[in-house]
């Protein structure tokens, strides 16, 4: 079973060893192995970012992180940042983690949101995405340098909160949920 809550002090060192292997495989982050701890905890998990964290059967299996895209005027938009372990991947925790999060973007109050880096070759990350209702809004020519195919492009992939049409209430989880994992 999966259990998703947010996350707390003593979850940062599993984040960052999952944060300095994404990192590191230069694949599909811009942050690369240079990153140091404190930017990452900046982006990832110090205040006002909201991190959250999944464990299966106790063990951590993946970390997302929720804020808003851009300040002031730009701060009804919500940005979002996922990360699966690796021996948790293809259990759908991304969908899992990405619903969660779209459940509390709505309780902030966010009426979007916005990824704004979706290396084009993350086929799986898309597909999550697509899945909960994200469209590709924007390519990003050549914008990524990918570790071993050079130059590809970025997308930038929105999804609207105001919509329930698209929106399945009894698909998004609230801020404590608890997932099957097949
Ligand atoms: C991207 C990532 C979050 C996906 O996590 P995950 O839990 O393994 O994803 P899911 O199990 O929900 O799978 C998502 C979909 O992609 C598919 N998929 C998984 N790996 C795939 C691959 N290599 N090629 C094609 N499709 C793939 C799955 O089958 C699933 O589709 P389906 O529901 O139609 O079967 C995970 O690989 C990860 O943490 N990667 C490093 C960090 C990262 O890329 N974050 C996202 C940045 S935008």
């Amino acid at each position: 079973m999966m259990h998703i809550r947010q996350a707390i002090a003593t979850d940062w060192p599993r984040i960052w060893e999952l944060f300095q292997l994404v990192a590191a495989s230069g694949e599909v982050f811009t942050y690369d192995e240079t990153t140091t701890e404190e930017t990452a905890r900046q982006l990832w998990f110090a205040p006002p970012t909201h991190c959250f964290v999944a464990e299966v059967e106790g063990t951590f299996a993946g970390t997302y992180y929720l804020r808003a895209n851009q300040p002031g005027r730009g701060s009804h938009v919500a940005n979002a940042g996922y990360m699966v372990a690796p021996a948790f991947r293809g259990q759908k925790l991304a969908e899992a983690l990405c619903r969660h999060s779209l459940a509390e973007a709505r309780l902030r109050g966010f009426t979007a949101m916005q990824f704004n880096c979706v290396v084009s070759t993350n086929t799986a990350a898309i597909r999550a995405w697509q899945k909960c209702g994200f469209a590709i809004i924007g390519r990003v020519p050549g914008a990524f340098r990918h570790r071993h195919h050079g130059l590809v492009d970025v997308l930038i992939m929105h999804r609207a909160l105001t919509d329930d049409a698209t929106a399945s209430a009894a698909t998004e989880q609230p801020a404590e949920a608890q997932h099957s994992v097949s």
